[in-house]
């Protein structure tokens, strides 16, 4: 199964695709990640995305949508993935669709995580992120058992850089205006699935399991 999850910065992409790969065994995607990932080797994609990662805005497509298809086209994502952060824009979602397609591949369910602007902000100013395994926890909601330790490899945590302020406001607007019209442009293909991101992790999680049974 190919599954997409959208929402804005801090609907928890990132929370419920780690749980989800765990619960059913899927490969999780994350262009964040990945380009973290790069930025942190100091990779050639990884110089030329630091920037506009640090100031909140995208990195150009033509970049992102080449990371992802060479991603995609590795072994371990044959059977299927959950992309977490991709697409962003209406050219990330067509070339995706193309790329499928020249396999006979498209995507199964796009879950938009529908979350409100206060809810955003508490959560991004409160996130903490493993520095070795990338688990994902919260000052205030999801604490981890030892002060800024990872409760799965024992990695320490750290804040991210764009989890400031300034940065938040900046992607939420990019967020409205370019990968908010997504929301459209996968209900028109008839995938589209909203939940209530709003609540706990665990009811949301389990809504989509249940929404992917179907
Ligand atoms: P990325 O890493 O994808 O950041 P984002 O989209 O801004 O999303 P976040 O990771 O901030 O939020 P999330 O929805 O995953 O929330 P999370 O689960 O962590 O991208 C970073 C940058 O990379 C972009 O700004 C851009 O520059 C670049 N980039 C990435 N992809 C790109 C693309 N396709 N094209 C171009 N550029 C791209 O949760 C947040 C916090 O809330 C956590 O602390 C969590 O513990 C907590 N939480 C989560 N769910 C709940 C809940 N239900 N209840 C209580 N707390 C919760």
């Amino acid at each position: 199964m190919r599954v997409i999850l959208l929402g804005p910065p801090g609907a928890g992409k990132g929370t419920q695709s780690k749980k989800l790969a765990k619960r059913t065994g899927q490969l999780h995607i994350s262009t964040g990640d990945l380009l973290r990932e790069n930025v942190s080797l100091g990779s050639e994609l990884g110089q030329q995305a630091k920037g506009y990662m640090d100031k909140g805005a995208l990195v150009p497509d033509e970049l992102v949508i080449k990371m992802i298809a060479e991603r995609i086209a590795q072994d371990d994502a044959k059977s299927g993935f959950i992309l977490d952060g991709f697409p962003r824009t209406i050219k990330q979602a067509e070339s995706l669709d193309k790329l499928l397609q020249e396999h006979s591949l498209k995507i199964n369910y796009v879950i938009y995580l529908d979350t409100s602007e206060g809810i955003i902000i508490q959560r991004l100013s409160g996130r903490l992120v493993c520095s070795q395994c990338q688990g994902n926890f919260h000052a205030k909601n999801m604490p981890p058992k030892q002060e800024m330790i990872c409760d799965y490899c024992g990695g320490s945590l750290y804040q991210r850089s764009d989890d400031n302020p300034q940065t938040i406001s900046k992607r939420l607007d990019v967020y409205k205006d370019d990968s908010s019209p997504l929301i459209r442009y996968y209900d028109a293909q008839g995938i589209l699935k909203r939940i209530d991101a709003d609540r706990d992790a665990e009811p949301v999680l389990e809504e989509i399991v249940l929404l992917l049974k179907k």
